[in-house]
């Protein structure tokens, strides 16, 4: 695999060609990924679950992601390294641009913030500046206390088109890539279809350009449950780089996600 770049993973959305991202938090399963042609690691907040024991992803610090973007950076050589800004670390313009330069120099290539419109300045300001930004819709785990549970979003007439409005707004503010987590997989499909961005989906269906799982979803050794988006590789290849292979192999081939994993 050679560098991957936003202009590559644009030109497999213009092809049509599903790609498959993953979470990483350490240098030896960033490398392992990177070998086995994982496009697109995530050093994700979820860090504060899988990583930290906690419930939820609010107790991450910019500290935190700095230092594990500085693990995943030293492990992967060609693939995109996104780093989540963590809970309150960009609710001011101030803020996002102190926080976002931290994690670009600590080797992120890209940083993603969870919310709508109300990025559209800040989303700006970073791009303008040369930081890259990946937006997150729908289910966006920071908001947990707001949305009273890890509920799937969008299932509504009027909230599903106001997310179709706001991903459309964070594409004409400068974002380059965009998740979309827990939406029904029709609406899913509305917003790959309304933006020239790739998009990428976690219980969102197989129309979007990409998928992520959190690695430790995509080995079945999560604590507590599998959500029903995800699906344990491991267990049909009982080897860790077979695992990810088969995983994007099935996302490329559209097997994964099957109905099963998808919301209506
Ligand atoms: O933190 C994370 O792992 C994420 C993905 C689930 C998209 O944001
Ligand atoms: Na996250």
């Amino acid at each position: 695999m050679s560098k991957v770049t936003v202009s590559k993973l644009l030109k497999m959305k213009e092809a049509g060609q599903k790609f498959a991202s993953i979470t990483a938090y350490d240098a030896s399963f960033a490398a392992l990924f990177d070998e086995v042609g994982m496009p697109v690691l995530l050093v994700g907040d979820s860090m504060g679950m899988v990583l930290q024991g906690h419930n939820d992803t609010l107790p991450v610090t910019v500290t935190d992601i700095a230092y594990h973007t500085r693990c995943v950076r030293a492990g992967a050589t060609n693939s995109l390294v996104i780093a989540d800004m963590p809970f309150m670390s960009y609710a001011t313009k101030e803020q996002t641009l102190t926080n976002a330069t931290i994690l670009m120099q600590a080797g992120a290539n890209m940083v993603k913030v969870e919310g709508g419109e109300w990025l559209v300045e800040s989303v700006a300001a970073l791009t303008e500046r040369g930081i890259p930004v990946c937006g997150h819709l729908g289910l966006t785990p920071q908001s947990v206390h707001v949305f009273g549970g890890f509920k799937i979003q969008g299932r509504a007439p009027d909230k599903a088109d106001e997310m179709v409005e706001h991903a459309l707004l964070l594409q004409a503010a400068g974002i380059q890539l965009l998740v979309v987590e827990c939406i029904p997989a029709p609406l899913a499909k509305r917003i790959t279809e309304a933006l020239t961005i790739p998009v990428i989906g976690i219980g969102a269906g197989r129309d979007t350009d990409g998928q992520i799982l959190v690695m430790h979803d995509a080995f079945g050794i999560s604590k507590g449950f599998i959500p029903k988006f995800s699906k344990n590789f491991l267990a049909e290849t009982g080897d860790m780089r077979k695992a990810i292979s088969a995983y994007i192999d099935e996302v490329a081939a559209q097997t994964f996600p099957a109905d099963e994993h998808m919301f209506s």
